[in-house]
């Protein structure tokens, strides 16, 4: 045994080879049962793919690289819970893709900071971060209210679709009508409700008329962490 070894270690080829035979045995040993079971995400109520208005200020952030400064992902640890809420949940960014977990916080994580602040606070923020917290060092972004361009607003669903976001034809169809009226309070939102749960409708950046950036992205910060009613849940309901 030992000199067949031997002669394994002193052919570099041959060693490469059945190092590359073992690792890869290893590997789908690993991965292969993975695919077979429906979801490594444990299911949690509440959690629903994005509204339309949502999804495009969803772009927006990732656009203008928000997560390079915030994290949307609150650890398991007393001082974190205690300042952010409950620790984030595997399903709460089932539906992100790309996952805006973020790996750096300049600015605080924002995973849980829908409902936080108004919508006008947003609004002053991102125009001038200095006017509502004036230590703040975050760059400011007045150039957001210009108007959304959201005429691919169904591929942008139907593309989400593609990697496995459960938006479906009736999602797809009405994602302009939706978009619409999430950010206009005087519209009929009782369909947008019924597809997506929870949605906030308001003129985000206080003007109705006119749908902006500002829009689309206040209305996802709006919604992060909003949607898992922790009261409901029992502990042990949020264990595998
Ligand atoms: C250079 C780093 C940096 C970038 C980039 C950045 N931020 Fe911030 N952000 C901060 C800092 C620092 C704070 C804390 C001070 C403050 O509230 O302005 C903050 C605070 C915030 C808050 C308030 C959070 C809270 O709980 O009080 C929100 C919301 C926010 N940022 C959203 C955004 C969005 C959206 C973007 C992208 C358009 C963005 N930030 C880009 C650094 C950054």
């Amino acid at each position: 045994m030992a000199f067949r070894h031997a002669v394994i270690e002193r052919n570099s080829i041959l060693l490469l080879v059945l190092t590359l035979l073992t690792v890869s045995i290893g590997g789908l040993v690993e991965i292969v049962p993975l695919f077979a079971v429906e979801t490594t995400i444990e299911r949690v109520a509440g959690v629903r793919p994005y509204a339309p208005l949502e999804l495009m200020g969803r772009n927006i952030y990732i656009r203008e690289g928000c997560y390079l400064c915030h994290s949307q992902q609150i650890r398991p640890l007393r001082d974190e819970v205690e300042r952010y809420g409950h620790y984030s949940l595997a399903a709460e960014s089932m539906y992100d893709h790309p996952f805006q977990w973020g790996s750096k916080r300049t600015g605080p994580d924002l995973a849980r900071v829908g409902g936080k602040y108004s919508n006008e606070w947003h609004a002053a923020h991102m125009i001038d971060p200095r006017s509502v917290v004036p230590e703040s060092i975050m760059p400011a972004y007045p150039f957001l209210d210009r108007p959304l361009d959201y005429a691919l607003i169904a591929d942008h669903l139907k593309a989400n679709r593609a990697v496995g976001v459960p938006y479906t034809d009736e999602m797809v169809a009405s994602a302009r009508a939706d978009l619409e009226a999430q950010s206009n309070p005087d519209a009929d939102s009782t369909a947008l409700l019924k597809r997506y749960p929870k949605a906030v409708v308001a003129a985000f950046d206080g003007n109705a008329a006119r749908i902006t950036e500002m829009d689309a992205l206040i209305a996802y910060l709006q919604m992060l962490g909003t949607l898992v009613k922790f009261s409901d849940v029992k502990p042990d309901a949020l264990r595998q």
